[in-house]
């Protein structure tokens, strides 16, 4: 039951931002007499639609849901009131409210009112699917994910900066999903000049996320693909003051340009945050990636590698200069996977939180 709680979640992936994916079920008598998820921000709670439609027969019967209900009243009044409310006998949650100021707020409410309570179930399963959300309360950032394709011998590009393609469909499909769970994706004004892209999830309804370049010099082409803000919006973030009349131009477009000093991927992230983000993808080059870990802008890492070699002594890496100079420096990869993606290779892991934060 924990786990169709999760699957209904799902279907709000990257639509929910600030608020968690949350899924729940009803059952009496072993059969499912209600079900719902947070579809987005500001749309009644998961518990709600539940409720709604198992009504009366609610009473008596267990409720699952992957999140401790809420207990206070925000946009919309307490789930743990409409627990108590409708009567249920006993409430199954995957994982206690990540927020420390009100973890346990909830399950001490319901328990109040005399239902029976059992936590941690499939907690493992419930907390990586809320992630990002945990990142966000804990540590008042999106969750960052850094994402790149390389060849076997370590490059993201040619000498010359062509990269497409590395990887092959099957791997740029999974992209293509990947960018439609996140709020945000972010590049620098590099990728912007070399490789056009349009980091859409090429999905007709969406969602995509917001198309972020980094540029401190908006030395960038008049015409790009992420100026055509139609099918997704694009917001370039600069420095003060940077070229007014291209700004203007890009402004014109439908481009949203921010100014923010310094343009740092740290700022970038608390700028971010503030809008209610829950997820960045950084899908940008190395230059700009090294900046991202040495901020701690990054906590997972999805490397896709293909089995092809290009060379090329100038031909840039993933992460550039870290400033380490010994080998134990290197930032180890924690709750490693791997799986093939078609003829390539992704290898997905965590950085150390504590770590990263160490290089700041
Ligand atoms: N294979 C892959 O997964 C992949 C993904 C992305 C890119 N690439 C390749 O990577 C190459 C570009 O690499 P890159 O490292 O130059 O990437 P980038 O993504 O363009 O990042 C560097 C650019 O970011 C901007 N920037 C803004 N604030 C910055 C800051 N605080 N620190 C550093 N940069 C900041 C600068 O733009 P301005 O110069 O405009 O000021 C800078 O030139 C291209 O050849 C591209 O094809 C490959
Ligand atoms: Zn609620």
């Amino acid at each position: 039951m924990m786990q169709r709680c999760l699957e209904l979640a799902r279907r709000a992936l990257g639509r929910t931002a600030p608020n968690p994916l949350v899924g729940a079920v009803i059952v009496k008598d072993g059969a499912i007499i209600g079900e719902g998820f947070h579809p987005q921000a500001g749309q009644p709670h998961a518990e709600v639609f539940a409720l709604r439609e198992a009504g009366d027969r609610a009473r008596g019967a267990t409720l699952y849901v992957n999140l401790e209900p809420c207990n206070h009243h925000g946009r919309t009044p307490p789930c743990s009131e409409a627990v108590v409310a409708a009567g249920l006998a006993k409430v199954v949650v995957g994982m206690v409210d990540p927020n420390p100021k009100v973890a346990g707020g909830g399950i001490a409410r319901l328990q109040a009112a005399g239902i029976e309570v059992v936590t941690g179930v499939e907690a493992a399963a419930c907390q990586e699917l809320n992630e990002a959300f945990v990142h966000r309360i804990l540590y008042h950032r999106p969750f960052g994910i850094l994402k790149y394709a390389m060849t076997l011998d370590g490059k993201i590009a040619t000498n010359s900066g062509h990269s497409a393609w590395i990887t092959g469909q099957a791997a740029r499909a999974e992209v293509f999903q990947l960018r439609a769970t996140c709020d945000a994706v972010i590049v620098g004004g590099n990728t912007v000049r070399l490789d056009n892209p349009l980091l859409t999830s090429r999905q007709v309804d969406g969602p995509h996320p917001l198309r972020v370049v980094m540029s401190r010099t908006l030395n960038l082409p008049e015409e790009a693909h992420l100026w055509q803000t139609a099918a997704a919006p694009t917001l370039v973030i600069t420095e003060p003051g940077v070229k007014p009349e291209f700004q203007a131009l890009l402004r014109h477009l439908g481009v949203e340009v921010v100014e923010l000093s310094p343009l740092t991927p740290a700022q970038v992230m608390t700028y971010l945050y503030d809008r209610g983000f829950l997820s960045v993808l950084w899908e940008c080059g190395g230059t700009l990636a090294a900046q991202a870990i040495a901020d701690g802008a990054v906590q997972k890492v999805l490397a896709f590698i293909a089995p092809k070699i290009v060379g090329g002594s100038t031909a840039p890496s993933p992460v550039g200069d870290l400033g380490f100079l010994t080998m134990p420096q290197a930032l180890p990869l924690e709750k490693l996977r791997w799986r093939p993606v078609g003829a390539d290779l992704l290898v997905e892991g965590y950085l150390p939180q504590t770590q990263v934060s160490s290089l700041e």
